[in-house]
């Protein structure tokens, strides 16, 4: 006969067992590998600025880009920052900068971060102070909202023809 401990270690273990099966087969978190984002639509400060900062307010300059993009990829970095690691392990491309009006393809999704961004409105803003008017209010209700409805017009008008939406 089993002991209780014992016992009570197969049925814990069990459990677990269990556990780990719903939360496999149920919860999204574990069922990534089936995921399949079509884009990426980002919202930030310069951790995760691919441009907007730079084709906007100040131009990011080398050293910045050197050493990955061999130039200044609006980047506040010398590499590559998560979301270009993010948008990559999804086997999308690099996001352009919702502000950046050259080269940019909103095809897998827009960046609306800009480098020094804040959550709030912020106090003083570039070039009377050190931040971006372009705060997470703005880089939502103004500028993700522009975007999705104008983009969605842009199509169903089938306005453009250079596929850049
Ligand atoms: C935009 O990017 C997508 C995906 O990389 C590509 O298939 C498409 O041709 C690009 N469009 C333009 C106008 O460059």
């Amino acid at each position: 006969m089993e002991s209780p401990t014992i016992l009570k270690f197969t049925i814990s273990l069990s459990f677990f067992c269990m556990l780990l099966l719903f939360a496999s087969t149920l919860n999204p978190v574990f069922g990534l590998k089936n995921c399949n984002f079509p884009a990426i639509f980002n919202f930030g400060d310069s951790n995760s600025d691919t441009g907007g900062f730079s084709a906007s307010l100040i131009t990011v300059t080398p050293p910045y880009g050197e050493t990955y993009f061999h130039k200044p990829a609006g980047r506040e970095s010398d590499g590559r920052l998560m979301i270009d690691f993010m948008a990559k392990s999804l086997g999308l491309p690099y996001l352009s900068a919702y502000l950046d009006s050259l080269g940019t393809n909103f095809s897998h999704g827009a960046n609306f971060a800009t480098t020094a961004s804040t959550i709030r409105l912020p106090t003083n803003i570039i070039p009377a102070g050190g931040f971006s008017p372009f705060y997470l209010d703005i880089q939502y209700s103004q500028q993700f909202v522009q975007f999705k409805s104008r983009s969605q017009m842009i199509r169903k008008n089938g306005k453009f023809s250079n596929n850049k939406l």
